[in-house]
């Protein structure tokens, strides 16, 4: 079975490829996707093929479909451009003939009001419109969102705009455990709403305390404010307004999900907040 991974020089393409790798799949079966040059031909180390495709390039896309059985569609990372690439894909995969075709979304793409959700949530329609089978893998956020940030937390503390709202953020690795999984299940489910164990932003700040062992705060701010602090920060505005209107959609508990279909997945427990913090530091 042909398996063919777009975006798969990214980080969580790159855990998707080893996962299904480890998951015992022939690495002549597996076609990775991307435009960086570097990390391709570090996935050529690992002997899967690899083709270099931007998902302007129809041509392109139609070449490395030919011959698969079964697409995962890592939502692409342009945003406002995502649109128009993945029906690109999507086109591609249906003239290929897939017979699956996964796809990286947002939880409740259908319903979220956050702002990101939106390419998303036209990604789903336009691959119901093709009638192509499918499963939309729905990630919560990555873990590394605020992983990555345990400096700033350190000086700064934990500031926010998601009031007592939670969160279902797992790591990359997990979800891209779980995308290899569903890749390789006879008959995927069509929509998995994936996270790990919900926290608030205040319970992000007390367990970062506790892993520091030193005292940190959260700080909840209207979203202006928060878009102003991230802008200060160094962020692009238009990019910090993002940032601070998911904060508003995690308020209202759009990005929550139940941990039951990540764990149906992995077939154990996603890494605890905790756990990503440890091994962060
Ligand atoms: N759940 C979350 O918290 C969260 C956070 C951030 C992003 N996301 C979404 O999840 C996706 C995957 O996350 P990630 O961390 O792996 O992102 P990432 O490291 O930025 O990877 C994005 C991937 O998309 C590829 N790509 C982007 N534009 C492309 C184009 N025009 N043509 C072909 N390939 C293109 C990139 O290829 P090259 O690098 O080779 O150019 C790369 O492989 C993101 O793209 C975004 O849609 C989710």
């Amino acid at each position: 079975m042909s398996l063919v991974v777009t975006g798969a020089t990214g980080h969580l393409g790159r855990h998707v490829v080893a996962s299904l790798l480890t998951k015992g799949v022939p690495a002549d079966q597996v076609v990775a996707l991307g435009r960086d040059e570097e990390r391709l031909a570090g996935l050529a180390d690992l002997g899967v093929t690899t083709r270099k495709v931007d998902y302007a390039d129809a041509e392109a896309l139609a070449a490395a479909f030919a011959g698969a059985d079964r697409v995962l569609l890592i939502s692409g990372s342009e945003v406002g451009q995502r649109l128009p690439q993945h029906q690109n894909v999507i086109d591609a995969a249906k003239a290929a003939g897939v017979t699956l075709l996964a796809y990286t979304s947002i939880p409740h793409a259908d319903t979220s009001g956050i702002a990101l959700a939106a390419e998303h949530a036209a990604t789903e329609k336009a691959i119901l419109a093709s009638g192509l089978p499918h499963t939309f893998l729905r990630n919560s956020w990555y873990l590394e969102n605020y992983t990555d940030q345990l400096a700033t937390y350190a000086a700064h503390g934990v500031v926010g705009a998601a009031g007592d709202g939670r969160v279902s953020a797992a790591t990359r690795a997990d979800f891209a455990e779980a995308a290899a999984a569903a890749l390789l299940l006879e008959q995927p489910k069509p929509v998995y709403e994936l996270g790990g164990a919900a926290f608030s932003l205040k319970e992000l700040a007390a367990t970062v305390g506790e892993v520091l062992d030193k005292d940190v705060t959260y700080t909840d701010l209207p979203a202006d404010e928060l878009t102003k602090v991230l802008v200060g920060a160094g962020l692009p505005e238009q990019f910090a307004a993002v940032l601070a209107d998911a904060d508003l959609g995690l308020g209202r508990g759009e990005l929550y999900v139940e941990p039951t279909d990540l764990e149906e997945l992995l077939g154990r427990p996603a890494t605890s907040l905790a756990d990503a913090l440890r091994a962060a530091l």
